[in-house]
């Protein structure tokens, strides 16, 4: 069972607290409840997909506690700070170029060059401001059950996996955020959400065009390199060849790990949680060290390692 607290200036404290020292706690925000964790903390945000069951890395939603804050991690064009001085803060994600170097873990991203941004309505974004640092969070639920718009919801369904949680009552939107990305002249609508779609088209007097979320996340170009590396990734490898990079996995090498030009193990322990937090890094590093190829040793399919595996095998997909 998870402590439930109060919106209570000290209680929030605790939260803060909480999530400085990497832990995870789900808060309220006008949308949904969110599983909230430091967005900087490869650990932490882990955690969030271990506690939610989720079989991807899908990308995560960054919160932000004003403009200026999210200033630091994304590049706003004029059209996308206009939405947000307007509906901010409110239910509109932003999807903006990540600003390089900015601290936010790339499993926050899942590897790609843009970052979903929000400023969420609330006791949560006064606990963004005491930290003075993004929280990414999804909505807290497991993988593939609903929302949870109540703090009796999350207990009852993440009670076990989540310490704590702020009780800031019944969301008033109930409905996930919409998610808006600008390119060019052009406005997508990523995912209809608790802002209407037609409010946002009256204020940019343009329609938005409709896109999938999946579409744009895969959609070519918009994939970060270390996403789709430039070397073929060889998966499940036994042996390495010739010239090839080494992304490593436990305790036991594959045969011939001398050959590896290079050696990065994901977990020498054998840690899936140290692995996911390494992946979209040491597939960068591995990637630019200029091999042809990086042999993959292979990565049990169990807790998070399911994921990894999937983003490991969207790495090695056939590209065109
Ligand atoms: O209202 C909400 O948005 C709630 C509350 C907690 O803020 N959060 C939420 O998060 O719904 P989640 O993880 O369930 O959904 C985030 C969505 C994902 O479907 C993901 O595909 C999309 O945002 N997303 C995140 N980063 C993206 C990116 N860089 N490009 C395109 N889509 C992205
Ligand atoms: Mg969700």
């Amino acid at each position: 069972m998870a402590q439930i607290i109060s919106t209570e200036p000290s209680a929030l404290q605790i939260a803060a607290q909480h999530l400085k020292n990497g832990s995870l706690v789900a808060l309220p925000t006008e949308t949904v409840y969110g599983l909230a964790a430091d967005a900087g903390n490869g650990s932490a945000v882990a955690g969030i997909f271990s506690a939610k069951g989720r079989p991807h890395f899908n990308p995560l939603i960054a919160h932000m506690a004003s403009l200026e804050m999210a200033e630091r991690y994304v590049q706003f064009d004029t059209l996308s700070r206009k939405l947000a001085e307007k509906f901010w803060p409110g239910p509109l994600t932003l999807v903006l170029p990540l600003r390089e170097g900015a601290a936010i873990h790339p499993l926050v991203t899942a590897g790609l060059t843009t970052l979903a941004v929000r400023m969420p309505c609330g006791p949560v974004r006064e606990i963004i401001a005491m930290l003075d640092s993004p929280l990414a969070a999804p909505s807290a639920n497991s993988s593939g059950r609903i929302s949870a718009t109540s703090a009796q919801a999350v207990q009852d369904d993440l009670g076990d996996k989540v310490e704590l949680i702020v009780d800031g009552g019944a969301c008033v939107v109930g409905l996930e955020s919409t998610i808006v990305k600008i390119e060019g002249e052009k406005a997508y609508l990523l995912r209809p959400g608790g802002l209407a779609a037609e409010d946002i088209e009256a204020f940019i007097g343009q329609p938005l065009l409709r896109l999938d979320q999946r579409a744009a996340i895969q959609a070519p170009g918009m994939l970060a390199s270390h996403y789709a590396p430039n070397a073929a990734m060889r998966l499940n490898s036994e042996e390495v060849r010739e010239g090839e990079a080494l992304l490593a996995f436990g305790f036991d090498r594959a045969n011939h790990a001398e050959r590896a030009v290079m050696v990065l193990n994901l977990s020498p322990s054998g840690d899936l949680h140290e692995a996911a937090v390494h992946l979209f890094d040491y597939m960068k590093q591995l990637d630019a060290a200029g091999a042809a190829t990086i042999a993959v040793e292979p990565v049990p399919h169990h807790g998070l390692g399911e994921a990894i595996n999937d983003r490991l095998s969207r790495a090695a997909a056939p590209r065109s």
